[in-house]
């Protein structure tokens, strides 16, 4: 074991990485997706998930203004579609209509389910932690909803065996555990 810059161990273990989509609306209620891998389950009861969102995205501007957002878990098909939202601003682009993403009323919050999605979480923020140029917010979920497909979760992947590539964008690999 020795010593090295922490950006050699992130390369390596930061990878495979969950990767969701999440559905928010801006204060005056307009849509917007943006993709995240900073996604992980906080607390077991109640259903409590926490996402890293960027500071100077529209995402945390809209989550910080209405307090609410859902998670949406893209299939494999769905690989593109999640690299445009993790690749344009919301701030100056539908990406419900760029994307052809089905944007579908939720029962509880605003932010809209997306239609082709393998499930759903709507989410109420119940804390939120300013940490580096990130914001935390932890969503209790109110609400779930699943296809009848439940797919198999797309991964951000690096050069570790044992995965499938489905698509790359702008230095993103993105893929699936192999068969
Ligand atoms: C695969 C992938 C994962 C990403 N994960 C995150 C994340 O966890 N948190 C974050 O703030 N941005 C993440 N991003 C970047 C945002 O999706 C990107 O900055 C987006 O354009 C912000 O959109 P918005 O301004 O409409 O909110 C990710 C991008 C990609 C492609």
């Amino acid at each position: 074991m020795e010593e090295v810059a922490f950006a050699q161990v992130d390369r390596r273990w930061n990878t495979p990485e969950r990767t969701a989509l999440v559905s928010t609306v801006s204060a005056d209620g307009r849509p917007n997706l943006i993709a995240v891998g900073w996604l992980m389950r906080a607390s077991l009861t109640p259903p409590v998930y926490a996402i890293g969102i960027n500071r100077r995205s529209q995402s945390g501007r809209n989550i910080a203004a209405t307090g609410e957002f859902v998670i949406a878990i893209p299939g494999v098909d769905l690989a593109p579609a999640l690299m445009y939202c993790g690749t344009h601003s919301g701030a100056d682009t539908d990406k419900f209509a760029a994307t052809g993403l089905t944007p579908q009323p939720g029962r509880v919050v605003r932010p809209p389910l997306v239609s082709q999605c393998l499930a759903n979480l709507e989410c109420r923020v119940v804390a939120t932690q300013d940490i580096g140029d990130h914001q935390v917010f932890f969503g209790e979920v109110q609400a779930s909803w699943a296809g009848s497909d439940p797919g198999r979760p797309l991964l951000v992947i690096g050069a570790q065996s044992g995965y499938f590539q489905v698509y790359e964008e702008a230095g993103f690999r993105l893929g699936i555990v192999r068969d």
